[in-house]
C-alpha cells in the first residue's frame, strides 16, 4: 500500500500547488495524507478548505497546534472522521486524534501526536499515548501511520526509534522545513524528521519574509501573512508499506518546484 504524505500546506498557494501536483501524481498513491494546520490563510482550517481538500483526493488530514486558529473548526471537527488533531490533547478537547480507515479493501490507522519540546507542554506524553493507542489499533490493522507534529529533531528521532517495529511510518511535521534523513529503521518503520511544507518557497516558512525580518531585527511582534506572490514548492514522501506485516518497504522524498507561470498554464 502506497502512502503519499504531505507536511504542512500553507494557505492558498499551498493548496494550489497541492492540487496541481496531485493531478499528476495521485495514481501512484493508494492513500493521500496532508497536514492541514496552516491550510486556510496560513492559520487553521475552515469547512470550505476541508471540502476543497477532499475534492482533490485527500484521504486523511492531520494537524497540530494551529488547528484551533479558525474558530469555525469547533463547529465541524467532531463530524469529520478523517480530520485529526493531536491525540495527546486532554479527552474533553473537541475532535479526535486517531482513526482507522479503509482504502481499496485495506484497513490502516492514522495517529496524530504532538511533541512537547519547545511546544505546548500541557499535553499528555505522546510516547505513552502512542503505547496505549498501539495496543488498541494493532488489533485492527498492522498498518499504523503516525504524524508526529513537533519542533525538535531530537524528540522526533527519539519517538521514531521508540515506535520502530510498531508504526509503519513515523513522519514529522510543524517546522515547515524538510529534512533529508528519510530511512527505514531497523525494525521496519519508515521515518523522516520533517516532510516539509507545501507553499511559496521564497518566504519564511510560508509567510512573507518582510514581517519576519522586521521581527528579527527589531524584536517587535508582527502580524504574519501568507506569501502568495512567489513560486511554490511541494514537499512530500512516498512510502510503500507491506500490507501483511505493516513494515515499510520503501521511503522516497519528493521535492518539486512549481512556478506561478506553470500554474497559470493549467
Ligand atoms: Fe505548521
Ligand atoms: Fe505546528
Amino acid at each position: 500500500m502506497k502512502f503519499l504524505i504531505f507536511g504542512d500546506i500553507i494557505g492558498k498557494p499551498g493548496r494550489k500547488a497541492l492540487r496541481y501536483f496531485l493531478a499528476g501524481y495521485i495514481d501512484l498513491a493508494d492513500v493521500v495524507l496532508v497536514n492541514v494546520e496552516n491550510s486556510a490563510g496560513g492559520f487553521g482550517i475552515t469547512q470550505k478548505v476541508y471540502e476543497e481538500l477532499i475534492h482533490m483526493g485527500v484521504d486523511v488530514m492531520t494537524s497540530g497546534n494551529h488547528i484551533w486558529d479558525k474558530k469555525e473548526v469547533y463547529d465541524f471537527i467532531d463530524q469529520k472522521e478523517n480530520l485529526l488533531r493531536p491525540a495527546n490533547y486532554p479527552p474533553r478537547v473537541p475532535g479526535r486524534g486517531y482513526g482507522t480507515y479503509e482504502k481499496k479493501g485495506i484497513r490502516f490507522a492514522v495517529i496524530n501526536l504532538m511533541g512537547r519540546s519547545l511546544l505546548d507542554s500541557n499535553l499528555e506524553n505522546p510516547f505513552l499515548v502512542f503505547d496505549r493507542l498501539y495496543e488498541e489499533l494493532s488489533k485492527e490493522t498492522p498498518i499504523i501511520v503516525v504524524d508526529f507534529h513537533a519542533e525538535t529533531t531530537s524528540e522526533k528521532w527519539a519517538f521514531g526509534i521508540y515506535a520502530d517495529g510498531r508504526a509503519s511510518v513515523v513522519y514529522g511535521t510543524h517546522t515547515h522545513v524538510p529534512t533529508a534523513d528519510q530511512v527505514i529503521l531497523k525494525k521496519g518503520t519508515a521515518y523522516v524528521s520533517d516532510v516539509g511544507m507545501t507553499g511559496c518557497w521564497y518566504s519564511v516558512i510560508g509567510m512573507r519574509h518582510q514581517e519576519a525580518i522586521e521581527r528579527f531585527t527589531t524584536g517587535i511582534p508582527q502580524k504574519y501573512q501568507v506569501e502568495e506572490r512567489e513560486d511554490m514548492v511541494v514537499n512530500a514522501i512516498l512510502v510503500e508499506v507491506d500490507e501483511i506485516t505493516g513494515r515499510a518497504r520503501d521511503v522516497k522524498r519528493i521535492q518539486r518546484y512549481i512556478t506561478r507561470d506553470e500554474l497559470r498554464e493549467e
